[in-house]
């Protein structure tokens, strides 16, 4: 029967009769999946592995210094991070299309990927071994959706932004091909990882790059995070994180209008608060969250959030309506 304890070991002993002596690649991405893929490949390889993180300032609050201290201190995996902000910037400038936007944070994504590609190799020419090895942390779901109708492959393309570049020329190592997401999570456990970590709620790889609606801009971007952790701070407060799948909080930049606060008028922006109950993401409804924590976090961001004057919530279910706004 399941165990997690087997299961790293199992996995540990595959790993090494994969790799031998051969250095590792890891893209960390601050998710659960290639946290935990990672966390068993450095049980298995130690200093052979080098994880990677590309911060591309479309992170939540905190999530970069999750990574690098929660992260590095739990597991003590060498950790390289790539700073790519201005660069992801430039490249997102003038651009609202939902879909170019996430084009431009895949290709920008692989470009600074392979940025710290080349450096790792140059420095590993000293012991004559260029990094043959990529972890990638693929589950069972995926591996079966992959073999899927063409709707399938479609949806699947856009979660693999931050994951796999495709035309890198690597070996992959799946250690947790096998598993579902709560075994996933048993093991991370089990490795000794977080539960802040561990328990995430899914984050798309674009980032809070398709929850602005409009172009990306610094200015938007911090609205958006502050806004966003006011809303995370509320419902984890609550007791609310096990039993909504995911909460996007989204900011409508195109829009505007008008408000009352303190003694003046005011034309801000709004804020969409879409938290959804979900299996699988394939469907989703939203969660009818008790009124005084909706009202709690609508009081905070007004008060707090500069530029906001208005939250919303989406009441959609999926279908028709997605997830994500974008
Ligand atoms: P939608 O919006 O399609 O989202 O209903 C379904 C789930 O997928 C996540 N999502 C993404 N994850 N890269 C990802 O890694 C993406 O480009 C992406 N787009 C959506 C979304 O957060 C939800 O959990």
């Amino acid at each position: 029967d399941w165990n997690s304890g087997n299961v790293i070991a199992e996995q540990v002993d595959r790993i090494r009769a994969q790799v031998g002596s051969g250095r590792v690649l890891s893209a960390l991405s601050g998710g659960v999946d290639s946290a935990v893929s990672t966390a068993l490949v450095h049980k298995a390889v130690g200093d052979q592995l080098v994880a990677v993180f590309v911060d591309h300032g479309l992170l939540r609050k905190g999530e970069r210094e999750q990574v690098e201290q929660d992260y590095v201190a739990s597991t003590g995996v060498r950790l390289v991070t790539v700073d790519a902000r201005e660069t992801f910037l430039e490249a997102l400038a003038g651009v609202s299309d939902p879909e170019q936007k996430r084009k431009i944070i895949g290709r920008e994504f692989i470009r600074a990927f392979e940025r710290v590609q080349r450096e790792l190799v140059d420095e590993a020419k000293a012991d004559g071994e260029p990094i043959r090895f990529l972890v990638q942390g693929t589950l069972y779901p995926d591996v079966v959706e992959s073999g899927g109708g063409a709707g399938t492959a479609n949806i699947k393309s856009h979660h693999n932004v931050g994951g796999l570049p495709e035309d890198l020329q690597f070996e992959l190592v799946e250690p947790l091909r096998t598993l579902f997401k709560d075994e996933v999570r048993a093991i991370g456990r089990e490795l000794g990882l977080p539960d802040v970590i561990v328990g995430r709620q899914p984050f798309p790889g674009p980032g809070l790059g398709i929850r602005i609606v409009g172009e990306v801009t610094a200015d938007r971007l911090e609205i958006l995070r502050d806004a966003d952790a006011i809303a995370r701070e509320e419902l984890t407060k609550a007791g609310l994180d096990a039993e909504i799948w995911q909460c996007p909080v989204v900011l409508l930049a195109d829009v505007r209008s008008v408000g009352v606060q303190g003694d003046g008028r005011t034309y801000g922006h709004p804020i969409v608060l879409r938290p959804v109950s979900s299996e699988d993401a394939m469907t989703a409804d939203w969660t009818r969250l008790p009124y005084d924590v909706l009202s709690r976090i609508s009081n905070r961001i007004t008060n707090e959030v500069r530029e906001v004057n208005r939250v919303v919530l989406d009441v959609t279910s999926k279908p028709p309506g997605t997830i994500e706004w974008e």
